[in-house]
């Protein structure tokens, strides 16, 4: 079990959190080796936060700067029945009524990087792992999957951390830096339902021994 809050989720000593605004023009640490994701965090983050497009978190180990990711909001969108991708996708899932939907609430990771000096050390899952649980913790609303546009070349990576391919999407003839949709289900992630109706039982008899001793 971890510590969280409406804008962190901590786990011993590694922790996601939300950047303060002053932090924004601190970014020059930031350097995951590809150049389009460190332009994005040293010079578009912040207008991107300012117009309400996407919020920036930096991942931590003992209060170190590891990473950093950014979120916007996100759905999945079913084209028609006809072709069975709605039937498909919402078994995949197990949602039980998805037929209500043409869509399914997402967040998405804008960019991601791991700092260059730290890849290949399971940091970048272990940041994966960390959004996860951001996001099944505290919900101002629904948001069952998440998504993120992936480079061909870091498929795998996804692939190694419960992610999987949008299907009919085609990857053949793409380059390595051209994009795919890939997702994870969140529910696996989540508290289960008998927890919290025991956590609400336990209320009700806590209130009902102040009320009537
Ligand atoms: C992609 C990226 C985020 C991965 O971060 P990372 O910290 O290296 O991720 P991990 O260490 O968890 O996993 C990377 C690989 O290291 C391996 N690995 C995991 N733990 C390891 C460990 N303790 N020791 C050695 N290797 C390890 C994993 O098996 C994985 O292998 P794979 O390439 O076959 O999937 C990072 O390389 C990065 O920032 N790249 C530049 C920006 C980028 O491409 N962003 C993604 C945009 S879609």
């Amino acid at each position: 079990m971890g510590r969280s809050g409406r804008d962190y989720f901590a786990i011993n000593k590694w922790r996601i959190r939300k950047l303060s605004f002053h932090e924004y023009y601190k970014l020059g640490w930031f350097d995951c080796g590809d150049s389009e994701i460190n332009e994005f965090f040293i010079e578009d983050a912040l207008p991107h936060k300012q117009e309400l497009m996407a919020e920036s978190y930096v991942f931590e180990y003992k209060n170190s700067p590891l990473a950093l990711v950014s979120f916007q909001n996100d759905s999945i969108q079913f084209d028609d029945d006809e072709n069975g991708e709605r039937k498909k996708f919402g078994k995949g899932i197990n949602l039980p009524f998805q037929k209500r939907y043409k869509s399914i609430p997402a967040i998405k990771l804008g960019r991601l990087g791991v700092h260059k000096e730290y890849v290949n050390n399971g940091v970048g899952s272990n940041l994966l792992s960390h959004c996860k649980k951001l996001f099944v913790t505290k919900n101002r609303t629904g948001c069952r999957l998440i998504t993120v546009d992936s480079y061909i070349k870091r498929i795998e990576f996804y692939q190694n951390n419960d992610f999987i391919l949008l299907p009919n999407q085609n990857i053949e003839g793409k380059k390595e830096d051209d994009t795919v949709i890939m997702y994870c289900d969140l529910k696996p992630y989540s508290n289960s339902p008998k927890e919290n109706s025991s956590n609400l039982s336990n209320f009700f008899s806590t209130i009902k021994k102040i009320l009537y001793t």
